[in-house]
């Protein structure tokens, strides 16, 4: 394992109080996902679809570690107010550019929290008669499901803190991290009730 430290990464090193996975632990899963799904998917030429923006780094890193054809596409979601949000409904910025009609879909997520996101993104995606539909996510936070979603697929558990880097934000920053790690308490100034970044919980 190469070494790693914090004070490598600055004032955002210094806006954390710990590492729960390292830059090595994260290729190394994510490496395996790679082979996982390029076995199964095989002559399969699946299509991987992302939720922007946070999935966009293990989106690449994912993709990179898997040797057969394959295609990927994007979609953009935003709230339509944080009650719908709290219901998990979603407003499409961005729809897909390619069709998902008889393709082998692989629905990509960097973090699964309450589920309700997912859960309402792979019912519109499953109205669209993909030949297959499975999900692969990077982080998952058991503690915080409110709706069962089916996780063929899935990189780390996480405790229910906030956390930050490899994809995800605060107020937009850390994503770029290639870490992930615990926020500190002072730097979450305020709790957050929107869309920008994480909810404080
Ligand atoms: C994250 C993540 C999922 C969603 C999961 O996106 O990428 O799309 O939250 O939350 P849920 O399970 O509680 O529905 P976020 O809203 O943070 O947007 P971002 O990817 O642009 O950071």
């Amino acid at each position: 394992m190469s070494r790693f430290s914090l004070d490598d990464y600055g004032e955002l090193g210094q806006a954390i109080s710990q590492v729960l996975i390292q830059p090595d632990e994260l290729q190394q899963r994510i490496q395996e996902l790679g082979q996982a799904v390029s076995q199964d998917y095989a002559g399969r030429n699946p299509l991987l679809v992302g939720v922007l923006k946070g999935v966009f780094f293990f989106m690449a890193d994912l993709m990179r570690q898997m040797p057969i054809p394959a295609e990927v596409d994007f979609m953009a979601v935003a709230s339509y107010s944080p009650e719908s949000r709290r219901h998990g409904m979603v407003r499409l910025l961005k729809d897909l550019d390619r069709s998902t009609e008889g393709r082998h879909v692989l629905f990509v997520e960097d973090m699964v929290d309450t589920g309700l996101t997912l859960h309402y993104l792979l019912r519109i995606l499953r109205a669209r008669n993909p030949a297959s539909l499975e999900v692969c996510a990077l982080f998952n936070k058991p503690r915080r499901r409110l709706i069962d979603v089916p996780l063929k697929y899935k990189g780390f558990d996480l405790p229910d803190r906030f956390v930050v880097g490899y994809g995800l934000d605060y107020r937009e920053q850390y994503r770029h991290l290639p870490f992930v790690g615990v926020l500190k308490p002072e730097v979450l100034h305020e709790p957050l009730n929107n869309r920008d970044g994480q909810r404080a919980s």
